[in-house]
């Protein structure tokens, strides 16, 4: 296997594809996938535009659907909800169709969209992402971080090399990149002080600005969920 990480969508490659890619938005979006479908949702259908969620989320019965929309980490009016893990419980959620756009997230799954594997992966459900590629061994991950409107972010990163690092201390040739190394010293410095890194990084920031410190603290938990969000068609996810 060889893992390459990529710190946004605008810095993932358009002209080739990998056998696995696995988008990662630790503070929320993937987060929240793993949850609502942990809770039993029934798909997670994500869109990067907000006018084209409405449409299509329309002609789904009202009473089966969820309008998730965030920008700038505030929810989006119309919506039912932001893209808060948090409000991802059974009660709200089971057998629903969660229709979510956000800021970055959705668009770091659009941008690897056309993979033969798509999956979702947060620190919440890290150790499912690990099991799956232990198991299928593809030749080529990517590990696709959302970022913030182009730029770095330390929690994707972070995340990226806590799958990366299990592979690597059994075969440094698995790196494909620098990223790579680059992700899972990162993650071997903070993996004791994730909520801390968090607290720093400039999405953490904006998060604890709208008040959000209890789901910067949930997004910081590792391995609490076993479940594995896989693309089953463009753009929607379900539970595998
Ligand atoms: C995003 O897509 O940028 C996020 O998931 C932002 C957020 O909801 O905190």
């Amino acid at each position: 296997m060889q893992f390459f990480v990529y710190h946004t969508p605008e810095l993932t490659p358009t002209n080739s594809l990998p056998d696995c890619a696995i988008a990662i938005d630790v503070l929320r979006a993937t987060t929240t996938i793993a949850t609502a479908l942990h809770a039993g949702a029934e798909a997670v259908q994500a869109f990067s535009d907000i006018n084209k969620l409405m449409a299509r989320s329309d002609s789904w019965p009202a009473e089966k659907r969820l309008r998730a929309g965030e920008r700038g980490g505030k929810q989006v009016e119309g919506c039912d909800m932001g893209n808060s893990p948090l409000f991802c419980t059974k009660e709200r959620v089971k057998d629903k169709r969660l229709f979510l756009s956000t800021t970055n997230g959705t668009r770091a799954l659009q941008r690897i969209e056309n993979a033969p594997v798509v999956l979702t992966a947060a620190q919440v459900n890290r150790r499912a992402a690990v099991e799956y590629l232990r198991q299928k061994q593809p030749e080529t991950v990517w590990l696709v971080g959302s970022g913030w409107q182009g730029d770095y972010s330390l929690e994707d990163t972070v995340c990226a090399g806590a799958i990366a690092l299990p592979f690597y201390q059994e075969n440094t040739e698995i790196i494909g990149n620098d990223e790579v190394l680059g992700a899972i010293s990162l993650y071997d410095r903070w993996q004791d002080k994730l909520v801390d890194l968090f607290c720093q990084a400039s999405h953490g920031k904006r998060l604890l600005g709208l008040n959000l410190r209890d789901d910067l603290e949930y997004c910081a938990k590792t391995d609490i969920l076993d479940i594995l969000p896989m693309q089953t068609e463009k753009g929607v996810i379900k539970a595998v």
